[in-house]
C-alpha cells in the first residue's frame, strides 16, 4: 500500500517550515525535515574535523560518507507541536537550528555521496503513513511521483526581513547585511551545485511568497492539494 505524499520545495525563509507543519497537522500525516538531515551531517562532519580546509579531499569526502552512513537518526514528535530530533541517543533540535550550522549543511549538501547515503532514510519515511515532504530535492529527486508538489519560495530581501524578526523575537542579535549575504551565498550554492540542485520540479505549483502572510500561503498549497484529489 502506498501513503499520500506532499513535496514542499523551495529555500530558507521561504515559509516551508510554517506550512509544513500546519499541513501534517491538518492532515495527520508525518513531517520529513530533510533539511535537518543535512545540518545534522554539517554538525557532525564539524566535530569530527572534517570541514576545516577550503576544498574537500577525497578522503575527506569519503570520512564525511562513512560519518552519515553510521549515524542513527529519529525523528520524534511531541505532543506540543515539537519535534525531537535525536541523533545517537541525542537531540540535537535545538543545536541545528542557527545560521553556522545551516552553512555546514550546505557544504555537506553539495556532496552526491552524502545525499545517496541519506536517501533510504527519506524514502521510508512515506512506508507508514501520509508524508509533507520539506526540502530542496524532495519533488525532483527523492519522491519524484508525490501526489502534489509545490515549490514555495520568496526574494532574498524578504527572507532576510524575516530572519532578523525571528531572531529579534527570540532576544538574539540581528545584522540584516551579514544574513542577506548569507542568504545569497547559500542560494548560490544550493541553486548551481550539480547534484540535485535546488530548482521547481516540472509539475510543481510554483508560490512566491514574498507579500504574503502564513494563512494565505497555507490556503493556497491546500487547495492546490485538494485539486490533486488530496482530501483535508
Ligand atoms: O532547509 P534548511 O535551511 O534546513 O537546509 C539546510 C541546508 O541543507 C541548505 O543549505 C540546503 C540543504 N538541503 C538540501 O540540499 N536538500 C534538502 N532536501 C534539504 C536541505
Amino acid at each position: 500500500m502506498s501513503f499520500p505524499v506532499i513535496t514542499i520545495d523551495g529555500p530558507s525563509g521561504a515559509g516551508k517550515g510554517t506550512v509544513c507543519l500546519r499541513l501534517a497537522q491538518a492532515l495527520g500525516y508525518r513531517l520529513l525535515d530533510s533539511g535537518a538531515l543535512y545540518r545534522i551531517v554539517g554538525l557532525k562532519a564539524f566535530e569530527a574535523g572534517l570541514l576545516n580546509e577550503l576544498s574537500l579531499t577525497e578522503q575527506v569526502v569519503a570520512d564525511i560518507t562513512e560519518l552519515t552512513q553510521s549515524l542513527d537518526i529519529q525523528f520524534l514528535p511531541r505532543d506540543t507541536g515539537d519535534v525531537d530530533i535525536v541523533v545517537n541517543g541525542v537531540n540535537v533540535a535545538g543545536e541545528i537550528r542557527n545560521e553556522t550550522v545551516g552553512g555546514y549543511a550546505s557544504k555537506v549538501a553539495a556532496l552526491p555521496s552524502v545525499r545517496e547515503a541519506l536517501l533510504a532514510l527519506q524514502k521510508n519515511m512515506a512506508n507508514e503513513s501520509g508524508l509533507i515532504a520539506d526540502g530542496r530535492d524532495m519533488g525532483t529527486v527523492v519522491f519524484p511521483n508525490a501526489d502534489a508538489k509545490v515549490y514555495l519560495t520568496a526574494s532574498a530581501e524578504a527572507r532576510a526581513d524575516r530572519r532578523v524578526a525571528q531572531l529579534q523575537q527570540a532576544g538574539e542579535r540581528a545584522d540584516y547585511a551579514a544574513i542577506l549575504t548569507s542568504i545569497q551565498e547559500r542560494d548560490e550554492r544550493d541553486e548551481n551545485r550539480s547534484v540535485a540542485p535546488s530548482k521547481p520540479a516540472k509539475d510543481a505549483l510554483v508560490l512566491d511568497s514574498s507579500s504574503m502572510n502564513a494563512d494565505d500561503v497555507f490556503a493556497q498549497i491546500k487547495k492546490f492539494c485538494q485539486q490533486k484529489g488530496i482530501s483535508f
